[in-house]
């Protein structure tokens, strides 16, 4: 399944944690290259997985330019930075995806202050600061672009919605962001930039293999694979999400990262124009099963009419 390769064309953005061998940034890249975007700053705090990044993109076919730039995005000046270098490079900046992110679970009684501020930097603060840069940089004109607008997506998480599935900070972190999109639509709403949040599920990417590395602001120290870092998710999140491939209940389903990017797309593109200030949730249903069949009982499936 694939969006149409002119969706996006001469479209210019930028997407935050893009750079993990298997995670929703670097899907994002793909699927909006894909989509037909002209160019796309892959960002992260490596490059490690860069390089094998626009191989893909090449080999799939696509033109898109994809820059690797390394960017903490808890920081005020590398932000500012890679929003003037795209609007340098290209005059025109269109979409700015800002999902960086750290997992883990850490029981309250394990959580300092510090812990607590830097899961805020990371995926509260960050995501301000893209708003108010990105929202910016949306209203430079050029003869490349001659009305302000564009689209901001955030990833935030299910986790933002129910209590129940992450540690205090991040799931705080993550209501937070949720909500962030609503004010900030009305912000930026005179020039005409569309925000939104995606808060995915349970998804099978690196995050379990990143993020130990990321609390302390470091990329790892070498370059992870793919097969590494998804050992390191189904030993984990993958377990504890319920899936495992035997569960008859769709909201069980893990799904992968390409699944997460074609909300993301479909956000950047002007088929959700009228999609501004919304938190669209793709977790397949397990916020509203909540526990599900464990207080329900097993629910039979139809029988053909
Ligand atoms: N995987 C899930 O189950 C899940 C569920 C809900 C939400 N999310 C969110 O999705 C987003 C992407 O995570 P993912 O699951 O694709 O994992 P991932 O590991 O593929 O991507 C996260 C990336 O963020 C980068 N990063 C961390 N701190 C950073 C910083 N300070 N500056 C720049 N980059 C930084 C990491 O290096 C990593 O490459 C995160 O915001 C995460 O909270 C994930």
């Amino acid at each position: 399944m694939a969006f149409s390769t002119r969706l996006l064309a001469g479209k210019v953005g930028i997407v935050t944690g893009a750079g993990s061998p298997h995670g929703i940034g670097r899907s994002l890249v793909l699927s909006l290259a894909a989509a037909g975007a002209r160019a796309v700053y892959a960002t992260d705090l490596t490059l490690a997985n860069i390089s094998s990044l626009q191989d893909e993109v090449r080999a799939a076919g696509s033109s898109c330019k994809i820059h690797g730039e390394v960017l903490d995005v808890s920081s005020e000046e590398q932000t500012i930075g890679v929003v003037k270098k795209a609007i340098a490079d290209h005059r025109r900046l269109d979409f700015y995806f800002a999902n960086a992110g750290i997992g883990g679970f850490r029981p309250l009684q394990d959580t300092d202050a510090a812990y607590y501020d830097r899961v805020n930097a990371v995926m509260q603060r960050s995501f301000f600061l893209a708003i108010r840069y990105a929202g910016q940089g949306m209203s430079n004109l050029s003869a490349e672009k001659t009305r302000p607008g564009g689209s901001i997506v955030v990833t935030s998480s299910m986790a933002g919605v129910s209590g129940g599935v992450a540690d205090i900070s991040y799931a705080s972190a993550k209501a937070a962001v949720s909500h962030m999109v609503k004010s900030a639509s009305v912000h930026l709403s005179s020039t005409h930039v569309r925000v939104n949040a995606m808060a995915p599920g349970f998804i099978r990417t690196s995050i379990m293999a990143t993020s130990q590395a990321a609390v302390e602001g470091k990329a790892p120290e070498r370059a992870l694979s793919k097969e590494e870092a998804l050992r390191q998710f189904d030993a984990t999140l993958g377990r504890q999400g319920g899936g495992g491939g035997t569960s008859p209940y769709y909201y069980d389903r893990i799904p992968e990262p390409d699944e997460v990017a074609h909300l993301g797309v479909f956000l950047a593109s002007d088929l959700a124009a009228a999609v501004n200030g919304q938190n669209i949730v793709a977790d397949c249903g397990k916020t509203a099963a909540a526990f599900g069949e464990s207080i329900m009982g097993p629910v039979a499936p139809m029988t053909p009419l």
